[in-house]
């Protein structure tokens, strides 16, 4: 399957017809429904006390299964299909990247009762990851370093999106809009009409709205890829699954995570590296590990800022008070996920709490700009619509800026 990587920088999002070859359509549907019934047992187990029976799959408006938790040797076919030229070849045309890797395997499902429609968002925090302009601008100069889909296996027009608002802030009226009515359909919010097997691939910095979680039967896959080595650092870095999964898949299926994983690792030795050198005032080194993460040298910045809140997470993790925290605790400190907390907290131990101080010290005057322009632009931290409102790099402020601020 051929692609224009332009498509997807110019709209924010491409259809693409039959992603599933209509040959495994059946197979792959069959397969989901098992993964699914186990999760649901997997639920009730889990469901909390005073919970209704059934748990997340009786609540959740969209019960979304992470099926690599629950696949075995009898299903190895739904992780096959997300190696498969149709996804991740198609991915890695896209990101333009000699590597790529899939972060995240989920099965989205329609809900036991109706939910009607959910709230109009971004998938990106810009107080946690970096200023939205920043990210945008790397996004149309260097191509996307991570892409995400949605592939039904089932008829599906639920996902809408604006087209191009990815590469923009919101306008003020899209503000209003989200803030006052996000559950109302958006001006120039468009449905995407996905027939089975169909996929929208799609930047997840972009507007949209999952318009209605009703009961109709809904099994979308949903997946998430990350470059490696193409012209800017991924927004999505981490991977939301571990390899202990991969024991239920056949040799070559098992060998493709292996090298994910082993990709993932040599990333985060160039990172280590990077910030030993930070630590060492080695203004070189520092460039030299920059110029690894982030090839493209338009948006440079945009890496440093991502690289200042891992130095933040990983400060926080060696904390010894927040060390001795239960791990629920512990995975809130740093805002992580419980499928990637255990990359953090690998990634932590490669460091003494004394570097890790002195680390995050040598980003201090970066973060603290960055803060500055959070307290002028974002009247309400803890709304999600708000947050957006951080638009703004700091000015002024490069690479060698940063060296300076040592
Ligand atoms: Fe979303």
């Amino acid at each position: 399957m051929k692609v224009d990587p332009q498509q997807l920088i110019d709209d924010g999002y491409i259809v693409l017809r039959q992603v599933v070859p209509p040959d495994q359509l059946e197979e792959l549907r069959t397969s989901f429904e098992i993964l699914v019934e186990k999760q649901k047992v997997v639920w009730e187990r889990e469901r909390k006390p005073g919970e209704k029976p059934g748990g997340v799959w009786t609540t959740s408006g969209q019960p979304r299964v992470f099926f690599d938790e629950v696949v075995d040797a009898a299903t190895a076919n739904t992780i096959e299909f997300c190696l498969h030229e149709n996804t991740l070849g198609v991915s890695q045309q896209l990101m333009r990247a000699p590597e790529a890797a899939i972060t995240l395997m989920a099965l989205m499902c329609n809900p036991v009762r109706d939910h009607g429609p959910a709230s109009w968002h971004r998938d990106i925090d810009p107080t946690g990851q970096a200023p939205l302009k920043g990210m945008q601008m790397d996004y149309v100069k260097n191509g996307p370093g991570y892409v995400q889909w949605n592939i039904p296996l089932y008829d599906d027009s639920v996902f809408w999106l604006v087209p191009k608002s990815y590469c923009r802030p919101n306008t003020p009226e899209e503000l209003q809009h989200l803030l006052t009515r996000p559950q109302e359909p958006m001006p120039n919010g468009i449905p995407i009409e996905l027939s089975a097997g169909d996929g929208v691939v799609y930047s997840h910095m972009g507007l949209h709205w999952g318009s209605n979680y009703s009961t109709k039967l809904r099994r979308t896959v949903h997946l998430g890829y990350r470059a490696f080595g193409g012209n800017s650092y991924p927004i999505v870095d981490h991977f939301y699954w571990n390899l202990g999964f991969t024991k239920h898949l056949p040799a070559k299926a098992r060998a493709r995570f292996e090298h994910f994983f082993q990709l993932q690792m040599q990333q985060s030795d160039v990172i280590a590296a990077t910030f030993h050198a930070i630590h060492n005032k080695d203004a070189d080194g520092f460039r030299n590990g920059l110029a690894k993460l982030h090839p493209g040298e338009e948006e440079r910045m945009v890496a440093v800022v991502f690289l200042s809140k891992l130095a933040d997470k990983v400060r926080t993790l060696k904390d010894p008070e927040v060390s001795k925290l239960p791990i629920e605790e512990r995975i809130g400190a740093i805002s992580a996920h419980r499928l990637n907390f255990h990359l953090y907290e690998d990634f932590a131990r490669r460091f003494s709490v004394e570097d890790a101080e002195s680390i995050w010290k040598r980003f201090s005057t970066l973060y603290e700009k960055i803060e500055a322009e959070i307290a002028r632009s974002v009247p309400n931290r803890t709304s999600r619509v708000m947050r957006y409102q951080l638009t703004d790099m700091p000015a002024n402020f490069e690479a060698e800026d940063f060296i300076r601020s040592w």
